[in-house]
C-alpha cells in the first residue's frame, strides 16, 4: 500500500471511531503487545476497538457493526454473547471456577472426557487438557516420543510434517510448522522436521484429479518410512485442510492412505484438528471423511464456542496404557495450571449441546448452500481462480499484478470500511463464519466482497 494510500485508510478509519474508541486504542499501543503484528504498522493502520459482540457481529464503541467472518481467528461457532453459553458459564461461576486437576477431579472435565471419548466410538479413550491449540501440539509430539521410549524404542525420535503446514507458534509446534514467516527468526532455536509434500489439490494438472495428487504426496511418505520408520515417532497433518498457509485442501484419500501407512510402518499418526474440528469442514471431525481415527486427535479453538481457551489432545487406550505403571518417570508427567479449566469444560458442553439440540452438522449444510449462492459470482471474477469450499470454509486465490505485496492488507482496510472483518492470507481470501450467520450477513458477503476485491486490486 503506498503512503498515500494507508493515510487516507487511516483517515477513514480514524474518522469511524469515536474519541472514547481513540483513547483504548492510544491506551492499547502504550500499553499491549499485540499477537502476530508488527507494531509499527499501526502508525500508519490504526487498530479497531471493539466494544461488544452479537451473534456473527462485533461492534466498535461507536456502534458500527463488522461481520465477523473469520470466526474471530476461527474460533467462534455459535455466535458472540450465545444466550446458551453464556448461561452455562454463569451457573458454572457461581459453583466453580477452578481446581487443579492433578489429584483432583470435577464434572465438567469428566462430562466433557466422556462425550468427547464416545464421539469417536470409544477409540480415543482418554483426553488430556491444554489451553491453547500449540499446547496441544506440544503434548501430542511428547505423548508420541514417550510412548516410543516407554515401549523400548528410543530411538523413533524424528517427526515429520507437511509442506506449508502450521501448528502454532511455541518451540515445538513451529519445529513441525513450515511456514518460513513464523519459522525462520527462530530457526535456531528448533528441532525441524522432516518436511514431507502436501496433497494440495490446487496442484492438479488437466486431466488429473485430486486423488492423484494426494496418492503422490503419499508415495513421497512411504519412501521415507521405508527408509526411516525405525528413527520416526510420528507424522502430524492439518486434516482436510492447511489452514494457515492459506486453505490449501485435500482429498481424504490421502487421510486414509496415511492412516494404512502409518499401521504398516508403526509410526504415530497425529491429526491436528485445532482449526478444522468441530464441524468445520462438514463433520464434527475431518477425520471422520477418511473414516478413520488418528493415534492423537488434537483440538483446541471451536470447542469452548470460542469463549475459553482450551485445548486436548484425545488419545488410543494403548498409548495411555503404556504410560500406565508403579514407575513415575514412565508417566506423561506435563502439566498447564489451568488443566483442563472447569469454565473452558462447561463452555465446550455448552457448544456441545448445541450441536446436538441444533442438528447443526445437517443445518449447516443448508446454511452452507445460501453462503455458495452468494459468493458463487466471484469465482466467476476474471482474477479469481482456485475456488474452493470445505464444509464451512471458502476460499479462492487472487492472481495479482506483478510485485503486488500488499493485497491483503488493503482487502482487510477496504473490507472493513464496508462492514466486513476479512483476513486474506497472501493472495487468498477465505470466508469462515459463525455457524449463525444471518441473510443479512450472507447478503453483506454478497454485495461487498466483489466491490471490496475490486478496490483492493491494483491496475
Ligand atoms: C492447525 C492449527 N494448529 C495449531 C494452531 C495453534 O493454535 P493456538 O493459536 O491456539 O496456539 C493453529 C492456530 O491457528 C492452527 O490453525
Amino acid at each position: 500500500m503506498s503512503a498515500s494510500e494507508s493515510s487516507s485508510v487511516s483517515a477513514a478509519r480514524s474518522a469511524l471511531v469515536s474519541e472514547a474508541g481513540q483513547d483504548w486504542v492510544q491506551r492499547s499501543l502504550r500499553s499491549v503487545w499485540h499477537p502476530c503484528t508488527q507494531m509499527r504498522h499501526h502508525e500508519s493502520l490504526p487498530m479497531l476497538p471493539i466494544a461488544r459482540g452479537q451473534g456473527a457481529w462485533l461492534f466498535d464503541p461507536e456502534g458500527h457493526r463488522y461481520l465477523d467472518g473469520i470466526s474471530s481467528w476461527w474460533v467462534n461457532l455459535f455466535g458472540h454473547a450465545n444466550p446458551r453459553i453464556n448461561a452455562a458459564l454463569k451457573d458454572q461461576l457461581d459453583t466453580l471456577e477452578h481446581a487443579m486437576l492433578s489429584g483432583f477431579t470435577h464434572a465438567p472435565v469428566v462430562e466433557l472426557s466422556e462425550r468427547l471419548s464416545a464421539s469417536t466410538d470409544h477409540v480415543l479413550g482418554h483426553c488430556f487438557y491444554a489451553s491453547d491449540g500449540a499446547s496441544s501440539i506440544e503434548i501430542a509430539l511428547k505423548m508420541s516420543f514417550h510412548y516410543w521410549r516407554n515401549k523400548g524404542l528410543p530411538a523413533k525420535q524424528g517427526f515429520l510434517c507437511l509442506q506449508g503446514s502450521y501448528h502454532g507458534e511455541t518451540l515445538g509446534a513451529l519445529g513441525v510448522t513450515d511456514v518460513a514467516l513464523f519459522r525462520d527468526a527462530y530457526g535456531p532455536l528448533l528441532r525441524a522436521a522432516q518436511v514431507m509434500p502436501s496433497p494440495d489439490a490446487r496442484q492438479v494438472q488437466p486431466g488429473e484429479t485430486a486423488e492423484q495428487i494426494a496418492q503422490r504426496a503419499l508415495q513421497a511418505v512411504h519412501d521415507v518410512f521405508r527408509q526411516q520408520a525405525d528413527s520416526l515417532a510420528a507424522i502430524i497433518v492439518e486434516p482436510l485442510v492447511q489452514c494457515a498457509t492459506g486453505m490449501a485442501m485435500y482429498d481424504p484419500a490421502y487421510l486414509k492412505g496415511l492412516r494404512s501407512l502409518c499401521d504398516q510402518y508403526q509410526v504415530h499418526l497425529i491429526a491436528d484438528e485445532v482449526a478444522v474440528g468441530c464441524g468445520r469442514t462438514g463433520t464434527f471431525y475431518a477425520c471422520e471423511q477418511a473414516a478413520m481415527w488418528p493415534d492423537f486427535l488434537c483440538l483446541s479453538k471451536g470447542i469452548s464456542g470460542g469463549y475459553l481457551p482450551l485445548s486436548l489432545v484425545m488419545t488410543r487406550d494403548e498409548i495411555y496404557q503404556a504410560f500406565y505403571s508403579d514407575d513415575v518417570t514412565r508417566g506423561f508427567l506435563h502439566s498447564h495450571s489451568y488443566t483442563g479449566n472447569p469454565l473452558a469444560c462447561r463452555a465446550a458442553l455448552a457448544t456441545l449441546d448445541i450441536f446436538e439440540q441444533d442438528d447443526v452438522l445437517v443445518s449447516n449444510r443448508l446454511l452452507a448452500q445460501r453462503i455458495d449462492a452468494a459468493l458463487a459470482p466471484l469465482a466467476q471474477h476474471d482474477r479469481v481462480k482456485h475456488y474452493r469450499r470445505c464444509g464451512m470454509i471458502w476460499a479462492m486465490d487472487v492472481s495479482l499484478s506483478e510485485g503486488d505485496k500488499g493485497f491483503a492488507r488493503r482487502f482487510f482496510e477496504q473490507a472493513l470500511r464496508r462492514g466486513l472483518l476479512l483476513r486474506p492470507i497472501g493472495n487468498t481470501i477465505y470466508v469462515m463464519p459463525p455457524y449463525v450467520l444471518d441473510d443479512e450477513g450472507i447478503d453483506l458477503l454478497a454485495r461487498q466482497l466483489p466491490v471490496v476485491l475490486h478496490e483492493s486490486l491494483e491496475a
